[in-house]
């Protein structure tokens, strides 16, 4: 545990603002029972004003003033916002676009992840600010960088090109390996020479799909290869102190399941578009993967907005009592921490609309008024540091997956892997039913179901992990277009999905994609209808059992969902896309199959329930998004921490409000 609190605070940029203000920040801060900020993560260029002149006192003086207000810092590298005087040195530092555009200096986050000046200045200032700071109180973490891979998730200029080249030597040795894994025996695409190679420039129809997965694969890693390289340099000089950098949910340039293993403290930002219906849901996905990814380590809501953004078509602002409602989910998900972008809102740049913990208004505002009261009811949540999660379910997520799934020239393009994933995610949402993500590769064994939803790539370590999990008496349920292809993107042939044929006793002779308004109907054994609709496998049962049949079309008859017993488990099948009253129908047999239980039964629709714990310890906390007053039957429900007072026969629940008790009793619940 790095933190003897739950952290409250924020991004803080004091370089915009006179030094006047920053006295009136900090005693601001301690209004707002602020505890951490992260501190100069776009200030190179006050930092480093001309080359190798660095200027640092006026850093010093707000480290000290900060300090002396207890507030505590995560400074930043400042190494997203290279100054123009490098840019200006060393162009060639620029990133450079698939049709070979350079994007050039006046915003951020413009720099080529390969370039050697580039990471020559970047470790400099790095290793600058922990020699200083080392010794500095204040400072308790690390914050690398900003957002890797944010805007621009790839270079493919010709330094890139090389270092493509390079990894391509490490991965393969012989260029005739590399052929073949690249299946470039096809449209003569064939190597002679290492030096033939480039990234996947935009060409004239299709590009070569391994060469694109393979350059996905490198640019992810070139991200973390920029952090390990900062990384090191901190660690050296500060041991002790976590380092982090900022995740930005199910983002689709950097594998964070590879990344999170080189973090101390994984970190999330989160802007769910509140004005969305579901964005409970999307939400609470993205900190699920995020715990998921960090396995179970301290996880901290890095950045979220106080109300609106500026960078989306329309910026709603969060209604009273959204921002605490979100900012609560994550901790009942699991988060140790809140924080926002930013602390005091922009007067002038590309963010001036955008809110900010200390708005434009002032503090006589209602922003300013729900962030000092969020900041002075945390601590009453100490006790539950480090407390975790668990889940009975996991979601199958693999980023290679993602970017072979969404190459192009498939079956269909409108299959989408996140679309997949969250409409099974919202069903065990609603449901109140916890989950996890987990890597195909990974130990399954401590989950009553595994959930794969269009497993498309899986490698045959992956294909084998799986099939001795059900083998073992795990419970699996796999959807359509997986077990397709190797780690290669070539096919597995002899009958889809071939790494799954024997533990599903089927299999997929052939598929098809439907036409965009085309849908089916298909019937269950249990006598119910449903529309189906995008894609259709069509499927020769060995040894399975159907539980429900297509309806029409020249497979009429045939399986679509099936079950097969396999060693002590089960695998089910479903071969194509169902409406979501068919998935509810679907989870919920699979469900009550396995034994899997919502953290609390008879919850209103609308109401979020999550459990942490912590060595014998419990805290079920209950979220209201129904939009109304509700009340909860429950009965020896021990005390709610927020309020201090004891739940004994049922609980009435403001609209946007949260409960967490402290479980010191057994829990029941009225039917
Ligand atoms: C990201 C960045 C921040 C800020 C916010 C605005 O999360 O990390 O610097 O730009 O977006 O929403």
């Amino acid at each position: 545990m790095y933190f003897p609190h739950m952290i409250y605070g924020g991004d803080y940029n004091p370089d915009q603002w006179p030094e006047e203000t920053w006295l009136e920040d900090a005693r601001l801060m301690q209004e707002a029972r602020v505890n951490l900020v992260s501190l100069g993560i776009f200030s190179w260029a006050k930092l480093e004003p001309r080359p190798g002149i660095f200027e640092f006192t006026w850093l010093d003086r707000l480290m000290d003033m900060l300090h002396a207000h207890g507030i505590s810092v995560n400074l930043a590298t400042p190494t997203a916002a290279p100054p123009a005087w490098m840019v200006r040195m060393h162009p060639e530092m620029l990133p450079v676009t698939a049709d070979g555009v350079r994007l050039w200096h006046g915003s951020r986050r413009h720099y080529c992840p390969h370039n050697p000046d580039y990471h020559r200045y970047a470790t400099r200032i790095a290793a600058q600010l922990a020699e200083r700071y080392k010794d500095h109180p204040a400072l308790v973490m690390w914050h690398v960088d900003n957002e890797y891979g944010c805007h621009v998730s790839e270079c493919y200029c010709d330094i890139s090109a090389a270092s493509f080249r390079e990894w391509l030597k490490k991965r393969y040795t012989t260029l005739e390996k590399l052929n073949f894994a690249w299946g470039t025996a096809f449209w003569g695409q064939v190597y002679g020479d290492w030096n033939e190679i480039k990234p996947p420039l935009r060409t004239p129809a299709h590009a070569n799909p391994t060469q694109q997965l393979d350059w996905a694969r490198f640019s992810s890693n070139s991200w973390l290869a920029c952090f390990d390289e900062q990384k090191v340099i901190l660690k050296r000089i500060t041991p002790n102190l976590p380092v982090t950098t900022n995740f930005m949910g199910f983002y689709k340039g950097v594998d964070y399941f590879k990344f999170s293993p080189h973090e101390d403290v994984v970190s999330q930002d989160s802007y769910p578009d509140t004005y969305e219906p579901d964005w409970m849901v999307k939400a609470g996905m993205a900190y699920d993967l995020i715990r998921s990814v960090g396995v179970r380590h301290t996880w901290l809501l890095m950045e979220q907005a106080t109300s609106q953004v500026n960078w989306r078509q329309r910026n709603v602002n969060k209604r009273p009592g959204v921002m605490r409602l979100g900012s609560l989910q994550a901790v009942a998900r699991g988060a140790d921490g809140i924080m926002f972008f930013q602390w005091r809102q922009s007067k002038a740049g590309a963010e001036k609309h955008h809110s900010g913990m200390l708005p434009h208004t002032g503090t006589d505002s209602r922003t300013w008024r729900e962030i000092k009261a969020l900041g002075n009811e945390l601590p009453l949540l100490n006790s539950l540091l480090s407390s975790q999660v668990q889940a009975e379910v996991a979601i199958l997520m693999d980023w290679e997956n993602w970017w072979a799934l969404e190459l192009d020239s498939k079956p269909s393009n409108d299959l989408k892997l996140l679309p997949q994933i969250y409409s099974y995610y919202k069903i065990l949402f609603e449901r109140g039913i916890t989950v996890d993500f987990a890597h195909p590769d990974t130990n399954l064994s401590c989950y009553k179901l595994v959930v794969a939803p269009t497993l498309y790539l899986v490698s045959d370590h992956s294909s084998e992990n799986i099939n001795r999990y059900v083998e073992n008496g795990g419970t699996l349920l796999i959807s359509f277009f997986s077990g397709i292809v190797d780690e290669n993107e070539h096919i597995r042939l002899g009958g889809y999905p071939a790494s799954f044929c024997e533990m599903l006793g089927l299999t997929v002779e052939e598929y098809t994609a439907y036409p965009k308004g085309l849908a089916n109907t298909l019937r269950t054994t249990d006598g119910r209808t449903f529309t189906c609709s995008l894609w259709s496998d069509v499927i020769c049962v060995h040894g399975c059992e159907a539980l429900a049949v297509y309806e029409s079309d020249y497979y009429a008859g045939l399986p679509a969902i099936t079950r097969h017993k396999y060693g002590k488990g089960l695998g089910y099948y479903l071969g194509t896309e169902l409406e979501s009253a068919g998935l509810d129908w679907l989870l919920g047999l699979v469900c009550a199959e396995a034994g899997i239980m919502p953290v609390l039964p008879h919850l209103p629709a609308g109401v979020e329930a999550l459990r942490r714990s912590k060595e014998g310890k419990s805290w079920l906390f209950l979220l209201n998004h129904t939009g109304s007053k509700v009340q909860i039957p429950i009965e020896n429900a021990g005390r709610d921490l927020l309020t201090g007072e004891a739940v004994n026969n049922s609980i009435s629940m403001e609209t946007n409000s949260v409960v967490v008790l402290e479980l010191d009793n057994k829990l029941t619940q009225k039917h």
